[in-house]
């Protein structure tokens, strides 16, 4: 694994900024979770109504928009992919190619919607579902850092102290918040990276929360790409009233 590491650190060494221009690139958005902090008592979050949209419209619509992005892979649950199908017609989105079912967490779906990507696929953009304020811009930013550096992740910088706490919540440890990091999607991948560390993941059982962190624990460097406070997930229901203000803003900005 060692000299795999070596070799694609040395391609992306000596690949020239002229050349680094465009690769082709799939986005895989995970759309198959139940929501559970959510509630469902009104459906699942991914198709819940922001400003009369469901989540998941806003969320495509923004990686349809990106220049960067060739090709998009919805993963679901197999009750939804008729819906998400009704998206892509209803919607005109052009560079969906497949609507598949997820599995039973976020690793499984994100492999599966890995395993369906185009043979053309150099890099690959994972992307939450219900993180349905994500930009254009954010997209595109995190993108290009993958270009150069292997693998990026948008991210925001931690406005508050992050306490790492003992099993009895006893803290333990108070990293300096000047380095502390608030992890978000997309993350990029240079496809290969992503391939060598979901394979050694599921050979060592490992399951991750976080899609980079398959890549670091194999020693690949990981570029934190700023994507400011907006780029939220639905999680629970209050995210909506901040989902639908930040959505407001910005078209008031617009105006
Ligand atoms: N996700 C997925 N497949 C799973 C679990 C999660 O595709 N088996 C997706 C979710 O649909 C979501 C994203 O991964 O867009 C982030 O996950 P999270 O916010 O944890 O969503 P849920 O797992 O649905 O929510 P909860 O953890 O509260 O149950
Ligand atoms: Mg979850």
């Amino acid at each position: 694994m060692g000299s795999f590491i070596k070799n694609i650190a040395d391609i992306l060494r000596h690949l020239s900024p002229s050349e680094r221009r465009h690769y082709f690139t799939t986005a895989v958005i995970l759309a198959a979770g139940s929501g559970q902090r959510f509630g469902q008592e009104n459906g699942l979050k991914q198709f819940f109504p922001i400003n009369s949209l469901p989540a998941l419209v806003h969320t495509l619509r923004a990686f349809e928009a990106s220049s960067l992005i060739d090709e998009m892979v919805i993963v679901t649950k197999e009750t939804d992919i008729e819906r998400c199908e009704t998206f892509v017609k209803d919607f005109g989105l052009k560079k969906v190619s497949k609507v598949l079912a997820g599995g039973s967490d976020r690793q499984e779906s994100a492999k599966r919607g890995f395993d369906a990507v185009s043979d053309k696929a150099k890099f690959v953009a994972f992307h939450d579902g219900a993180r349905c304020l994500v930009t254009r811009e954010m997209i595109d930013n995190t993108i290009r850092a993958a270009y150069e550096h292997g693998v990026a992740v948008a991210a925001e910088r931690s406005r508050d102290t992050v306490k790492i706490a003992d099993a009895n919540g006893f803290s333990k440890e108070s990293p300096d918040r000047n380095t502390v990091w608030l992890a978000k999607t997309p993350q990029v991948f240079m496809a290969d990276i992503y391939r060598a560390a979901v394979y050694t993941a599921e050979k060592d059982g490992i399951r991750a929360t976080d899609d980079s962190m398959l890549a670091e624990r194999l020693g690949f460097k990981v570029k934190m790409v700023e994507c400011g406070n907006e780029n939220i997930k639905l999680t629970t229901p209050n995210d909506v009233y901040i989902a639908e203000a930040i959505l407001r803003a910005r078209q008031e900005k617009q105006q």
